[in-house]
């Protein structure tokens, strides 16, 4: 399965964890990196290059430090220009249908906030469920999402171990069913 990785990180020269990941990235087979702040530091998105450029791949991971519960904004601005009525929806709009779509974030809040009722009163399967939707209206399949948290506590260890539990998760992640509601 060819996998294309979205990468949305402000300032990957400052990242640990996103860029320790994309290293990662280099050993699997079948995967491609397309860094969306590296490719337009104008942010003038080219909307047929990356329509082009996700049609050639099965699954498509979008990948980011969690930014206020959401995505960093160039990745959003990306979704609002790449996902057109008629490309991505709506009448002929077919062309990410059967795909499978995931995303994996880095968060500075602790596992145990990301729990019901805990400070970031949400799960983070809760936190992404934007993305969640966004998938399922494209007609794609979505798969679990990916975390690691407690980035200020990233130890070398912590690092080593999260490079190979996303590359876990990638070789073994399998679409979910919708989250259920209530
Ligand atoms: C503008 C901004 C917003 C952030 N919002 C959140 C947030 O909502 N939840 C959270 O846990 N961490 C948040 N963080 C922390 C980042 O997610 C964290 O620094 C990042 O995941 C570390 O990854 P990196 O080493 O690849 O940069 C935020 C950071 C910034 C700069």
């Amino acid at each position: 399965m060819k996998t294309l990785v979205i990468v949305a990180h402000p300032d990957l020269n400052a990242s640990r964890i996103n860029r320790a990941w994309i290293e990662a990235l280099r050993d699997r087979p079948d995967t491609d990196v397309h860094s969306i702040y590296d490719a337009y530091p104008d942010w003038k998105i080219d909307v047929r290059r990356e329509q082009r450029l996700l049609e050639r791949y099965d699954r498509i991971i979008f990948q980011y430090p969690l930014y206020w519960y959401s995505t960093p904004p160039l990745l959003k601005k990306w979704f609002d220009e790449v996902l057109e009525r008629g490309w991505a929806f709506g009448p002929g709009g077919d062309k990410l249908t059967g795909k499978q779509i995931g995303i994996s974030f880095s968060t500075v809040g602790t596992a145990d906030t990301y729990l019901r009722g805990g400070k970031n009163l949400f799960t983070i399967r809760e936190v992404a469920a934007p993305m969640e939707a966004l998938a399922r209206y494209v007609h794609a399949d979505y798969l679990p999402p990916f975390a690691v948290h407690d980035a200020m506590h990233m130890t070398d260890e912590r690092l080593e171990e999260s490079k190979a539990a996303y590359l876990e998760h990638l070789a073994r992640a399998m679409p979910s069913e919708p989250a259920a509601a209530g």
